[in-house]
């Protein structure tokens, strides 16, 4: 009648793919522990490490637990405990962690009746009150694991795609908030043809590189030429970030989300620890405070 479960923080975007790419890291996230109780509704009834707010309609695992119980014939309700690790608007998927987690643990409580898109559905909803949007390029990876594609959102089309063994992400997150809303609301709505070109080009080399398991393509095809022009001036130090990663050999880098974090993807641990390093240095010394996470994919 309780489960634990680990929500991993994930990287949506991942640079040429805005909205519908993402992937899951394994050793950075929340953990959640969901009872099944007689009472009707959701109730949170611990929230540690960060300030965010318990009621059940102002809370991302509240909303998607909602939209999960108004599906169902279970008459009876869950209590959640949430234990962030994941900070709010660092740009890791905080709300996908806990709209996921809430939901996966309830289906799992009840016996599995909605299948691994129906809680993709459901979690969305938590998306949808964190930022007025409900994408679901985080929560797709933090349910299917790895590297998922939205291929449609209508109607829902989540692809989960291969994860090569050795890929690493770096996560470097200066500590400023940048909110979803705002850094979607600086974007434009209408692209050119030849942007349009080089990004689906991308779109297309880095999934065949994720299949294909060939690194070089992976790093080739890591590049954003619609969102990050524009979301990286919000970003204090990126372009430096940026090159001192693929410097030090990381196969590309970007923005992780809607940001602030900045994140590098590397074939193999050692060379994520040595871009970690030649992240943290950049910051070091223009004096900006910031967390620094290693973890494979997966
Ligand atoms: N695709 C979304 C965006 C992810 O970039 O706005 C937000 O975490």
């Amino acid at each position: 009648n309780e489960i634990r479960v680990f929500c991993p923080a994930t990287i949506a975007n991942v640079s040429c793919g805005f909205d519908v790419l993402g992937l899951a890291l394994d050793a950075v996230g929340d953990e959640m522990v969901v009872r099944k109780t007689t009472q009707k509704g959701i109730r949170i009834t611990k929230l540690i490490g960060q300030d965010l707010p318990m009621e059940t309609l102002h809370n991302v695992a509240g909303v998607a637990g909602l939209a999960l119980l108004a599906q169902s014939d279970y008459e009876g309700g869950f209590d959640i405990e949430i234990y962030k690790k994941i900070k709010a608007g660092s740009g890791i998927g905080s709300s996908a962690a806990s709209s996921t987690g809430a939901v996966w643990a309830m289906n799992a409580l009840l016996g599995k009746p909605f299948s691994p898109l129906e809680l993709v559905k459901f979690a969305m909803e938590g998306e949808r009150l964190a930022s007025g949007v409900a994408h679901a390029d985080n929560v797709a990876p933090a349910l299917f694991g790895g590297f998922t594609l939205v291929r449609s959102y209508q109607p829902l089309d989540v692809i989960k795609i291969n994860t090569p063994k050795e890929l690493y992400a770096t996560v470097i997150h200066p500590q400023i908030e940048v909110k979803t809303s705002d850094s979607r609301r600086i974007l434009k709505t209408t692209i050119s043809l030849e942007d349009g070109i080089k990004q689906w080009g991308n779109v297309g080399g880095l999934i065949a590189g994720l299949f294909t398991e060939d690194y070089e393509l992976i790093g080739r095809s890591l590049e954003d030429h619609i969102v990050e022009p524009i979301r990286s001036i919000l970003i204090p130090g990126f372009d430096m970030v940026k090159q001192k990663a693929i410097e030090s050999g990381a196969l590309g880098c970007g923005i992780s989300g809607s940001g602030p974090s900045v994140f590098a993807l590397s074939k193999g641990i050692e060379t994520a620890k040595k871009v970690a390093q030649a992240m943290t240095d950049v910051y070091d010394k223009i004096g900006i405070d910031y967390d620094i996470h290693v973890s494979k994919v997966n």
